[in-house]
């Protein structure tokens, strides 16, 4: 308790001294959420952490979460010193969507406009025409059809699923999922829900489809709060990250927040609804990166032009 608060006193300190701001997904620990927004940084879902990186007047920004967050504030702020607790904080899809595979199928397929979603590498946002987060996805992608585009998406077929489905849109899917999404489990949702029936479900769309299937409310992080706080229910049952149960309670307290259920207590269960890479930020990592400089981000600057043309639509689009 004493080295935690040292900890955050040292952060306060250092963010002062080096023109710095603090800024941290949901899922990161509350500590690093708590902290930025106490220090005039933000916790947000991925699209507004991209808008407030990229209109803050400090120089440096420490970006607790995964590498695709800190590239993203790089591509669109070059001039600036992006630092992250741990440059090995990946994710599922951009790992599993290299970018030698991806230009090749979407060489193979000419016709189609290209839309992936944040979670991937700068070199594949250089290869797409639109980027998309989860919380403007679906708007993005029926302007995209009502305009008569046919769509390539990558990585996430879960979230492309969803999308299709809503949408009714021609998508071409690449196969990829998220380790922490993909273990939520219909069935024992379902059991849950008999369980808790006042409960309303809420769940992020990088679930599988039939955990969709169940939901009251379907959305990125950013409406997953928006739909606990307006809708008019005393419990909820939440499937996504468990690092989103933070803001849940604290903005909520009036209400109950329970945690879906994935395959936890069998051996396959990879990431047990936490995600392993956002846990790899800590106070002493934020520390550590404020005082040495060292953790980095670098995008190479051939890529940047590229990668910055289709985050810019998306902000565009979104303001
Ligand atoms: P959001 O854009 O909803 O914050 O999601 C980012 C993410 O990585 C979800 O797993
Ligand atoms: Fe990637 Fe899933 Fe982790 Fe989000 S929760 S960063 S999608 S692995």
């Amino acid at each position: 308790q004493q080295e935690r608060a040292a900890l955050k006193d040292k952060i306060r300190r250092l963010l002062q001294e080096k023109n710095a701001v603090m800024v941290s997904h949901y899922y990161v620990h509350p500590d690093l959420q708590d902290l930025a927004e106490e220090t005039g940084g933000i916790v947000s879902d991925s699209l507004e952490m991209a808008r407030f990186g990229r209109d803050h007047a400090a120089q440096t920004l420490v970006v607790s979460g995964v590498r695709f967050m800190g590239e993203t504030a790089k591509i669109l702020s070059p001039e600036k010193t992006i630092l992250m607790p741990d440059l090995d904080a990946n994710c599922s899809l951009d790992l599993g969507c290299p970018i030698d595979d991806f230009a090749a199928f979407c060489d193979q397929h000419p016709d189609r406009t290209v839309v992936v979603y944040a979670n991937t590498s700068a070199a594949v946002k250089a290869r797409s025409d639109w980027l998309v987060t989860s919380s403007c996805a679906l708007e993005i992608v029926s302007a995209l059809k009502d305009k008569g585009h046919k769509i390539l998406w990558a990585p996430d077929k879960h979230l492309g699923g969803y999308i299709q489905r809503e949408t009714g849109a021609d998508m071409l899917m690449w196969q990829g999922s998220c380790i922490v999404h993909d273990e939520f489990k219909a069935s024992e949702l379902e059991a849950l829900i008999q369980q808790h029936p006042g409960a309303k479900v809420l769940v992020h769309p990088e679930s599988p489809a039939d955990v969709v299937a169940l939901a009251d409310a379907v959305g990125s992080t950013s409406a997953i709060l928006n739909a606990a706080k307006s809708m008019d229910a005393k419990e909820f049952i939440v499937a996504t990250d468990n690092g989103m149960m933070h803001k849940l309670r604290t903005l909520n307290p009036g209400k109950t927040f329970i945690e879906a259920p994935t395959a936890g207590n069998s051996a396959t269960c990879k990431s047990c609804a936490h995600c392993p890479w956002m846990a790899m930020n800590s106070l002493a990592g934020v520390a550590r990166v404020l005082e040495s400089g060292l953790n980095e981000i670098h995008v190479d600057p051939e890529l940047i032009p590229r990668a910055r043309q289709p985050i810019d639509r998306m902000l565009a689009f979104t303001a």
